[in-house]
């Protein structure tokens, strides 16, 4: 798409620093709303002349539509970044502390306008089968020292959060959490946030890392720009790292429930009895005669989940805007949740999304028969998600 004009980007960008976090720097907005945007690369890397240089015009819209949000009392200066004021945040409005609300309900589930370190309270110890979040993207700043300053303390926040979530998982229960690379400010070099994450669940919680998957979306932008287009001394990064913990070392999963169809030479293959002759492969392996004969049904898929994300014209898009509601700005595919739903729990058991966002988690859940819990901390967001059950009430 072509650059959004500014009045298009005043709703994003106050979206994307809420959702993002307290403190956003004004560099980190540009790819967040570039994102949400879906702005082309072309578009987010053009220069314009400007005086006797030339600027991007992207960021130069950003920074002005920052410009204006400040004149309208809607986000202000703090040390490092920018905030979202309290004028500001009405037009995403948080659930009050310590007082989780039951949104609306469906025959299967229930969503909740709070905050995930509260729910967890209210939820019937041992009653969640799995857990499949996404949660928010760490804003990293520089210390004036020089190191890196949030990555310890999202570490200690999700840690702390997951930790309150513990009580409510069956002992062969799974967290499943979704992240994103985050780069450290500057430089083209990433974080090691999910790295000490892994570490500190296993440290603190004694949690077992049951398997290390991702989800590889090929409409991902290029970003960030300055490393990717501009300097080119990076390549786009199109995966996105997906964990998978439990406190048991075997949880409950069925991998026969994700079974994907066969290829066309397998299918041959079965339906010529298997190998013909015994194969000795490149790696020395040998296949014996008639191997890969019996037909189970599909074949065990790997660990990359491909899934794009472009939905523009969806229901949910549609009925959001019909009803006057921001679009959620970090939505995932259906087929995220619906791999890790149908591999980590049977019908009828519990899912919870503690960061339900647009609620796509708890739609899949729905619609696989299972019960689910979605918890959200802004009231719009959650008044998406009820568009996405028409039966809700
Ligand atoms: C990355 S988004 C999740 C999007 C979701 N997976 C989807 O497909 O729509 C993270 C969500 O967590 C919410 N959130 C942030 N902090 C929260 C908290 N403390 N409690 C509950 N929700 C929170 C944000 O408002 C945001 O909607």
């Amino acid at each position: 798409m072509s650059v959004p004009s500014q009045a298009q980007m005043l709703l994003p960008l106050l979206e994307v620093m809420a959702t993002a976090g307290e403190h956003i720097r004004p560099g980190q907005c540009y790819e967040l709303i570039a994102d949400k945007l879906g702005v082309s690369a072309e578009e987010r890397t053009k220069r314009v002349p400007n005086g006797a240089s030339t600027v991007n015009a992207f960021e130069r819209t950003v920074r002005w539509v920052q410009q204006r949000a400040k004149l309208l009392g809607l986000i202000e200066r703090v040390k490092d970044g920018w905030s979202v004021t309290p004028e500001g945040k009405q037009r995403l409005t948080p659930a009050p502390a310590r007082q989780p609300r039951v949104a609306f309900v469906t025959d299967r589930g229930m969503a909740i306008w709070g905050d995930a370190f509260d729910v967890p309270t209210i939820l019937e110890a041992g009653s969640v089968r799995a857990i499949i979040s996404s949660p928010p993207y760490p804003i990293l700043r520089k210390k004036s020292y020089g190191g890196i300053t949030d990555e310890k303390t999202y570490v200690d926040w999700l840690t702390r959060l997951i930790e309150g979530w513990l009580p409510t998982l069956k002992p062969d229960g799974s967290i499943v959490l979704n992240l994103g690379d985050a780069w450290r400010p500057g430089t083209p070099t990433l974080s090691t946030y999910i790295e000490r994450l892994v570490i500190a669940l296993e440290d603190r919680l004694g949690l077992h890392l049951c398997q290390r998957l991702a989800w590889e979306n090929p409409s991902k932008l290029p970003a960030p720009a300055q490393w990717v287009n501009i300097e080119r001394c990076r390549v786009k990064p199109s995966l996105e790292p997906v964990l998978w913990f439990s406190p048991s070392t075997r949880p409950y999963a069925n991998n026969r429930s994700v079974l994907q169809p066969y290829s066309e030479s397998m299918r041959k293959r079965i339906a010529d009895g298997g190998e013909q002759l015994s194969v000795e492969r490149p790696s020395g392996y040998a296949l014996a005669q008639g191997a890969f004969a019996q037909d189970n049904g599909g074949a065990i898929p790997g660990n990359l989940i491909r899934a794009a994300n472009t939905e523009s014209n969806s229901r949910y898009i549609v009925d959001c805007k019909r009803h006057g509601l921001p679009v959620h700005p970090a939505r995932f595919p259906a087929a995220l949740p619906e791999f890790f739903v149908r591999l980590l729990s049977e019908v009828g058991d519990l899912i919870v999304d503690f960061f339900g966002g647009s609620g796509k988690t708890a739609e899949v859940a729905e619609a696989l028969d299972r019960r689910w819990i979605l918890v959200e901390l802004y009231r719009e967001f959650i008044e998406g998600a009820k568009l996405r059950f028409p039966n809700a009430t």
